[in-house]
Parts: structure tokens; C-alpha cells; sequence
């Protein structure tokens, strides 16, 4: 209820915005005329999602696509399959058709450069949605969670749930491990994958450099980790190799996940080798997006953690960042020292996330109305 008077008041301070500074005019505006100047009916918004194999992507867009849509906007909501050139060339044929503002969840951060360099010479603003554009002057605006500070979550729900920190966040003198650990990043083309590492590993360090974790394998390079594309099959494998391997013998006491969508590869791989079944519990494993299925994994006690991103909250931001650049305002950051992307510091909106355990589902999932009791129990949306 909340939300959608939110999304009515941008509506109305739009529509006011629109009217006050472009007459209101009707008819189309051609590639490159400013957008300030036509109705919303007139101005199509591109937005590109990278995938559709993880739920969150299919909210963002959904959310996206609904709230601008309820703002009179027209909206082409593309997917690209995890495919780079497939998002290239999505992204070129909305210049060609004019759009006014891309809102983009890149795949691989660094390779739009060409694209969005034709995109800004034609006036067209640029919003880089949960991932962050690199190596191109021509990103306007990015809108994200605190990404540093969910991998800090990552690692200190690993820590409580192996019982090496107090639910209150103080240290348990008494859980010495040592804790058999693995550990898994997400995909090296995406910057958030590299906030996630460095906020869980700074969290878990202290206790690999005294030996209270053990990573059997040896394996805690950003390099040795990560999960091209973010890939379930990928990390499924790779959790393979090492329970034949490294941790042959060993009995895992956690696993840092990056994400659900690898969570669930690592939890399949740790079923299949026996964890779960007599007697045998399964490790610690984090995860993030609340994913639905893992919602399920959690509740049934086989995935530990996972950081919930609230997508309404972030398309809502985009949504209002939209706004701003076609009414000819200057959106409102509230960052603008963290996101360099190489080319210049990017002013970004970021957006707080919450631990999910089993202990919260309800407060945090079902309360807020993002789940239903019924959709967390069947794990399906
Ligand atoms: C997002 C995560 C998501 C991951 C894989 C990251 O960029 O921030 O929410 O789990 O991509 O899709």
C-alpha cells in the first residue's frame, strides 16, 4: 500500500514535472531530442536484464516494468540469456528506437563501452541497475545495495551460524574450531562479485589467519573461487571436485556462498555426497536474494543464511532516478565515493540488505508481504 502511493506520488510530481517544463506537448520525440519535452506516452524506456535463470532478474524486471508502465511510460524489458553479445545488441536497437533512459544490469561490466558511447551521443541517459557499468564515461547514475556490506553479512552469518560469533554479534571464546570451510565467489566480470568477496573475506580473515577456520582445499583467491556467470552447474562441479578431492575425508563444517542460485549447486553437490543423511548435518551455507527455492532450502534446514535485497525496493529507486532525468532533475545520490569504474566515480543510490535465517523468514519475508506463508512452504512462486 505503501509502495504503490510511492510510486502514484513520483506519478503525480512527474506528470506536474513534465507538464511544467515541456508544455505537456504530445507527439513523438525524435533519437536524441530531449525526453523533458514529450509525454510519458510518448517516451519508451529501455531496460536490460542480463538473465532469467535467477528469480531475482525476473522481479527486477517485473518490478521495473510495472512501475514505469503504471507511470504512463512505454517500457522494452529485454533478457539476455547470460549472452554479452545478445545484450549488446538489445541494447543497440533501443537507441535506434529512440528510447529516452536505459536502465541496465550489465552481464559483463567492461564490454558495453561502444554501445553506450553511440547511447549518450545521442542523449540518452544511462542507469546502471545492481551491477556496475566500468570502463565507460557514459554511466549517469547507479542504483545498488550496499554491496561491501552484504558480503559482510555473507561472512558474519557464516560465522554465528558455525556458532564462532554470538547471536548478538560478540565472540564465542569457546567455539575454537577448528571449522572445515570452502569457499566460492561469484563471476570476475561483475564488480559486485569482487564487493561480496572483499566484505566476507575482510569478516572471515582474522579467523583463517588463527586457525580457527581451515579451508581445506587452500583455495581463497578471488581467482580460485569464482563461478563464471554465476553459473549453478559451475559451482556444483567445482563443489564436486573438491568433495572428491581436497575435502575427500573431511567434514565440511560451512561453505561461503556468494548467491542462492550457487548455493543451490553446492547444496545438490553436498546431498549427493551424503550430507543431510544419517546423521550427517549438512554444513553452514550462506547465500543471498531469497530466492524462493532457497527460502524453502532454509526453512527445511539444508541452507543456513542468505542476504535479502529487496528488488521492489531497488526498481522503486530506478524507477525514480527515471524520473528525475526526464523531468531535466539531477537525481539524488547518496554515495558518490565508493563506485569508480574506472573512468570516473559513478553517484549511486544504495539501498540496505537484511540476513535471512530460518529464525526471520517470517518477519522479514512473509510480513513485509514479499512471500506468501504458502509460496515459502511449495518454495514457488
Ligand atoms: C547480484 C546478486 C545476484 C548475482 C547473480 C549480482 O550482481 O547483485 O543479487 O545474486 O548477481 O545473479
Amino acid at each position: 500500500m505503501n509502495k504503490r502511493f510511492a510510486i502514484v506520488s513520483v506519478g503525480a510530481a512527474l506528470a506536474l514535472g513534465l507538464s511544467a517544463c515541456g508544455g505537456g506537448g504530445a507527439g513523438s520525440t525524435a533519437p536524441g531530442e530531449s525526453a523533458t519535452s514529450a509525454a510519458p506516452a510518448d517516451v519508451t524506456v529501455g531496460v536490460a536484464m542480463p538473465t532469467q535463470t535467477s528469480q531475482r532478474w525476473i522481479d527486477d524486471g517485473n518490478n521495473v516494468k510495472s512501475g514505469l508502465e503504471a507511470l504512463g511510460y512505454n517500457v522494452d524489458l529485454q533478457y539476455a540469456n547470460d549472452d554479452i553479445p545478445t545484450q549488446a545488441s538489445q541494447i543497440s536497437t533501443m537507441i535506434n528506437n529512440g528510447d529516452k533512459v536505459l536502465i541496465v544490469a550489465s552481464i559483463d561490466g567492461t564490454a558495453l563501452s561502444s554501445q553506450l558511447a553511440d547511447a549518450a551521443a545521442a542523449g540518452i541517459k544511462i542507469i546502471s541497475y545492481d551491477r556496475l557499468i566500468r570502463g565507460t564515461e557514459n554511466v549517469d547514475f547507479y542504483v545498488s545495495f550496499d554491496n561491501y556490506k552484504v558480503g559482510v553479512q555473507q561472512g558474519q552469518s557464516l560465522l554465528t551460524g558455525l556458532g564462532i560469533l554470538n547471536a548478538d554479534g560478540s565472540e564465542n571464546p569457546a567455539a575454537t574450531g577448528p571449522f572445515n570451510v570452502e569457499l566460492f565467489a561469484g563471476s570476475l566480470d561483475d564488480n559486485n562479485a569482487t564487493f561480496f568477496y572483499n566484505g566476507a573475506m575482510d569478516t572471515l580473515k582474522p579467523y583463517i589467519d588463527s586457525g580457527v577456520i581451515v579451508v581445506p582445499s587452500g583455495q581463497t583467491d578471488i581467482s580460485q573461487i569464482a563461478t563464471q556467470q554465476w553459473k549453478t552447474d559451475v559451482a556444483q562441479k567445482r563443489m564436486e571436485t573438491l568433495l572428491t578431492s581436497a575435502d575427500s575425508g573431511v567434514t565440511l563444517n560451512g561453505v561461503l556462498a556468494p548467491a542462492d542460485i550457487i548455493s543451490r549447486g553446492i547444496i545438490t553437490a553436498l546431498a549427493n555426497d551424503g550430507y543431510g543423511q544419517g546423521g550427517k548435518a549438512f554444513p553452514i551455507v550462506t547465500g543471498q536474494d531469497a530466492d524462493i527455492d532457497n527460502v524453502k532450502l532454509i526453512n527445511d534446514g539444508q541452507q543456513y543464511s542468505t542476504i535479502f535485497k529487496d528488488t521492489r525496493l531497488l526498481a522503486e529507486e530506478a524507477i525514480k532516478v527515471t524520473g528525475d532525468y526526464l523531468s531535466g532533475n539531477e537525481p539524488e545520490a547518496n554515495n558518490t565515493t565508493d563506485y569508480d569504474n574506472g573512468n570516473k566515480v559513478v553517484p549511486s543510490y544504495l539501498l540496505e540488505s537484511t540476513v535471512v535465517t530460518k529464525d526471520n523468514i517470517k518477519t522479514v519475508l512473509i510480513d513485509s508481504g514479499y512471500y506468501t506463508q504458502e509460496q515459502v512452504d511449495k518454495g514457488q512462486k
